[in-house]
């Protein structure tokens, strides 16, 4: 039950729990990857049991897993084409929604999916929202041939742009780089503190050998920030600027009886 849960997970829960309430029966919903996501996901799940129509584009093979495990019925990105919905986690969010994600290493099929949507909306706990983006490392994807040249070629571009950190590390997996989905690797970088994400989402993108990075800039509608004690607040960016409702979370009957994490 969710008293069992540690606040992180608790507002992680809550989030999903709330951004789940803006599946509608029949939509073709983009799932994001990582431990919020998953929430989402088996939240989804039972309204599938409670006899709505999902299909849902999975942006990882866990997340596919997991949705399968949970009777979704998933279906590829080319099959659905466009989607009304993706959710998603994010590492860090600002206040006009700009995002860092791709620490679970699924930045590309995550981009792709969120922006073949009509509507982004991130799912995050409270402790992800940022003054500035940054803090958490800005992971790259990078094709494995010449990594290493790639990687001074970013260090070189970081030279003239407005970051406060230049460290570079290749994402591990034990002994050997990580491997994405798709076969590549990630990169990395460690800026502390990021002054102009378009910019350097630009320069980023015009190297040869990197794929894709994780800023996720004038994507993303929505956030729904949940709280340890079980709160969750809907934040809507629009002409109006950001909206918020609350929403307590009810005990959540049978997610917690037949999965583990
Ligand atoms: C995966 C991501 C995740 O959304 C991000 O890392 C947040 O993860 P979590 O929900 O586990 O905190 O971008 O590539």
């Amino acid at each position: 039950m969710t008293e069992d849960l540690s606040p992180v997970d608790r507002a992680k829960f809550a989030a999903a729990r709330r951004a789940a309430d803006l599946v509608e029966d029949g939509m073709r919903v983009g799932l994001g990857t990582g431990s919020t996501a998953a929430w989402l996901v088996r939240c989804l799940g039972e309204a599938v049991a409670g006899g709505k129509r999902i299909r849902g584009v999975p942006t990882s093979r866990r997340t596919a897993e997991l949705a399968r495990e949970v009777g979704l019925e998933v279906v590829t990105l080319d099959e659905a084409r466009w989607l009304d919905l993706t959710i998603d986690g994010a590492d860090e969010f600002d206040a006009d929604f700009n995002l860092i994600k791709g620490g679970g290493g699924a930045l590309l099929h995550e981009k792709i999916v969120a922006t073949a949507s009509d509507r982004m909306v991130v799912i995050a706990d409270a402790g992800k929202e940022v003054g500035t983006l940054g803090a958490f490392a800005l992971p790259v994807e990078v094709i494995p041939f010449g990594w290493q040249t790639t990687r001074a070629l970013v260090e070189e571009t970081l030279a003239g742009l407005d970051v406060l950190g230049r460290d570079i590390t290749i994402r591990m997996n034990g002994e050997a780089p990580f491997v994405t989905d798709e076969g590549n690797h990630v990169l990395d970088l460690h800026l502390r503190r990021i002054g102009a994400p378009h910019r350097l989402a630009m320069a980023l993108n015009q190297l040869p050998g990197v794929v894709e990075n994780g800023l996720f800039l004038d994507i993303c509608d929505t956030v729904v920030v949940g709280h340890g004690d079980g709160r969750a607040e809907l934040r809507d960016l629009d002409p109006g600027g950001v909206q918020e409702d609350r929403f307590e979370i009810a005990e959540p009957a049978n997610l917690f009886r037949d999965l583990d994490d």
